[in-house]
């Protein structure tokens, strides 16, 4: 047996697979007309890691370059030994993702419910297409690349098919991505456009679109498709540095909580498995809290977990409430809707592995509506650096947790921010202003802005007196001073906040 191979998730099956293979569900269960997700496995005791976590830290400075100075420059790629799937380091590909920041927020942490110093943000929007999706999309493009793929294609909500046009752009492989028609920001949708990927506007939503991609990659192998959605389980390899960065930035202290907006759920899925990964191979003796936020318009997740208390079971976990569920929306006509268009997802096909990520965290699922989301995502830019709505429901999952006490105002918690905040201006200037581009199309009059830190441009003539009073005599020149407490924090390491 190679040292890493796929391995299905269902204990009753378990088939394993070469890592050649290239499959989206178990092909055993398929036979047995179920369809269960596939994990990538390694076998650790062959494999060389270091002996402690601190050994990656050198890498941080590389500059770049070529070989091994182009791996080591990736916050994915210098943690190579924790996804050592490839066969051999030139099949990798990479365009210097994962470069991405932990701020300790301390204006914000006070805002919702923690004491300054305690909250931190990962700001996964600094990747080169902007978002969190860089951190897999590394892997599965090696992966496209191990089995020879030369088309790679994706369903998204836009920031997976952003992600994937730039890697596409960047290598010998054509990139095409299925989206639902008027269901994506303008950002991630011109980014597709720009880096030439062939752009589907189907007709329906996302769920609709992962459903024919998958269609045409499984049921039609003569068109050579390979898949990039999160089933791929090569992707969320790539996610787990997102786990490893948060850890490096901590001085490798693990957190009390990390809090993720929850779409596809293959982000929090990763998560989990890196801790699971990480404690069986000795680099780290506990293991944080997991928050998943969803938006109250696309909340499987929340139903399923939090309300009917469906649980992971050791992989036995009772699928037909899942189908009750699905079966339920469909009667009733529900249809996932969200500001975040980003997690506007009814069916995430990674449930299962969601349900054993927060068996292994102790996690906890809560659901924010539009109107918490847009506060949020204006306290984070106000704040902080800005992102995009749907990551900022992770910050409005926090506030809630700690208004509901399961949050302590000392816990240290990492908020993951996945999208940066110019993917969808659209929604922050209607916040800000009231404008909306579309009903401005439609010639629908202009509403006041109602959020509560709505920061409107001020209409001025073109006179120095006009415009000397707008700027007004008694606007404070300064940010509100941060507060005492936080100053002694300056001086210690991130690890004793
Ligand atoms: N945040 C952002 C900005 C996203 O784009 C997504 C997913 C999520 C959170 C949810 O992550 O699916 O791992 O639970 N976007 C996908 C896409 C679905 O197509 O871009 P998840």
């Amino acid at each position: 047996m190679d040292i890493a191979w796929q391995q299905c998730i269902d204990p009753d099956c378990a088939a394993t697979f070469g890592t050649d293979e290239i499959y989206v569900s178990c092909p055993t269960c398929t036979q047995h007309g179920k369809q269960s997700l596939l994990d990538v496995r390694y076998d650790w005791s062959r494999a060389v890691l270091p002996k402690a976590f601190c050994f990656f830290e050198h890498r941080w400075m590389t500059k770049g370059g070529h070989g091994t100075g182009q791996l080591d420059f990736s916050g994915v790629w210098r943690f190579r030994e924790l996804l050592p799937f490839y066969h051999d380091e030139q099949q990798i590909i990479t365009i210097g993702e994962g470069r991405t920041n932990l701020q300790n927020a301390r204006l914000l942490a006070p805002q919702i419910g923690l004491r300054p110093g305690r909250l931190f943000l990962q700001y996964e929007g600094l990747n080169p297409s902007g978002s969190f999706k860089d951190n897999g999309m590394t892997a599965a493009f090696t992966h496209a690349r191990m089995v020879g793929a030369n088309r790679v294609a994706c369903a998204s909500t836009g920031n997976t098919s952003a992600s994937l046009a730039m890697f596409a752009s960047l290598s010998d492989l054509l990139g095409i991505v299925f989206i639902g028609s008027g269901k994506i920001a303008y950002g991630k949708l011109s980014q597709a456009l720009d880096y030439g990927a062939r752009t589907l506007q189907i007709q329906g939503d996302f769920d609709a679109c992962l459903r024919r991609v998958r269609q045409i990659a499984v049921d039609h192998p003569q068109m050579g498709v390979y898949l990039m959605n999160s089933v791929n389980p090569f992707r969320l390899e790539g996610q787990k540095a997102i786990v490893y960065r948060i850890l490096e930035a901590l001085d490798w202290q693990v957190p009390d909580w990390i809090v993720v907006p929850g779409g596809n759920l293959g982000n929090c899925s990763a998560f989990g498995k890196a801790f699971a990964e990480l404690v069986e191979v000795g680099l780290v003796d506990r293991i944080p809290r997991l928050a998943v936020i969803q938006a109250a318009g696309a909340n499987p997740l929340y139903q399923l977990f939090t309300r009917q208390g469906l649980r992971w079971n050791d992989g036995r976990y009772d699928l037909d409430k899942v189908h009750a569920l699905y079966h339920q929306m469909d009667a009733d006509d529900v249809h996932p809707h969200t500001i975040a268009s980003a997690i506007e997802i009814g069916r995430p096909v990674n449930l299962p592995k969601a349900l054993r990520a927060l068996d292994l965290m102790d996690g906890v699922v809560r659901e924010v509506d539009d109107e918490a989301i847009l506060e949020h995502k204006a306290m984070v830019g106000r704040y902080g650096f800005g992102c995009e709505p749907a990551s900022a429901a992770s910050v409005a999952g926090v506030h809630l947790l700690a208004e509901e006490g399961v949050i302590a105002k000392d816990d240290r918690v990492v908020c993951v921010l996945t999208g940066h905040e110019l993917k969808d201006p659209d929604t922050t200037v209607k916040y800000h202003t009231g404008i909306d581009q579309q009903a401005m199309q439609a010639k629908v009059p202009r509403h006041q802005p109602t959020g509560r830190l709505a920061n409107p441009p001020h209409p001025v003539p073109d006179d120095l007196d006009a415009i000397i009073a707008a700027i007004g005599v008694d606007v404070p020149t300064t940010l509100p001073a941060i507060p005492t407490d936080t100053k002694a924090l300056d001086h210690l390491p991130a690890s004793e906040y």
